[in-house]
């Protein structure tokens, strides 16, 4: 699969081009300076790294991996040159205060909110998944994709399955995000309170 990772110098989308790049993948890293971009590439083994907007053309995937605060403003700046291809969306927005992280104050998702300003179909997941173990290899853990657009989705599952040594599940339609997205905050209350690095497992499933 040729995949661009949008963002791809950060900490999530490195560790997940050094995923796919293990796998196989045709992988561009995007940043907003080429010269990093190329930088990072060299580092995973990815194909090139370019400029977000020349990282996006001629690929069959885009992983939407800025920091979550540029998620959208990255998106709609992008819309042109992403066209039809499917975007995932890995970004949970996350607010801090007494008691530890919450859920974004939007009642819709990141994801959601992406989608109404492109054209491509976008789904959402890995966002369970931690950067500084993803880093480190596949991770023994499942991963959730949801989405409107099943061939997208099933894209995004493909990509997941690279990621994770548990299984990729399909979690259902976009509106899902809003709890996929949600569980991040989850996730860092636990790590703080337990002091470790939590990761999820479903079980019952055949
Ligand atoms: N960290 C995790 O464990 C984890 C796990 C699952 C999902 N995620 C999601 O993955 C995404 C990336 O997380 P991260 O920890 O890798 O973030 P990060 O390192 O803070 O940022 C990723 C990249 O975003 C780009 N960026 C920063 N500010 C930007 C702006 N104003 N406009 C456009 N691009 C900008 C930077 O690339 P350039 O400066 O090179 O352009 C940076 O390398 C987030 O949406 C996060 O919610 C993270």
């Amino acid at each position: 699969m040729r995949v661009a990772v949008v963002g791809g110098t950060g900490d999530f989308g490195l560790a997940l081009a050094a995923r796919l790049v293990d796998a196989g993948d045709d992988v561009v890293i995007g940043s907003r300076d080429s010269g990093r971009a190329e930088e990072k590439a060299r580092e995973v083994g990815a194909a090139s790294g370019a400029a977000n907007e020349d990282a996006v053309l001629d690929v069959e995937l885009v992983v939407l991996a800025t920091k979550a605060e540029a998620t959208l403003a990255t998106a709609a700046a992008l819309a042109d040159a992403i066209g039809q291809t499917p975007i995932l969306s890995v970004a949970s927005e996350l607010r801090f205060g007494p008691g530890g992280a919450r859920p974004g104050a939007d009642p819709r998702s990141l994801a959601e909110r992406t989608q109404e300003l492109v054209r491509a179909p976008v789904v959402a997941g890995l966002h369970s998944l931690a950067a500084g173990k993803l880093a480190h290899g596949r991770l023994d853990e499942d991963a959730f994709v949801c989405g409107d657009d099943t061939d997208a989705k099933a894209l995004a599952l493909e990509l997941a399955a690279k990621a994770v040594a548990g299984r990729a599940l399909d979690a259902g339609p976009l509106e899902s995000a809003r709890a996929l997205e949600g569980l991040t905050a989850v996730i860092v209350n636990l790590n703080k309170r337990y002091k470790g690095h939590a990761g999820v497992r479903i079980t019952g499933l055949p």
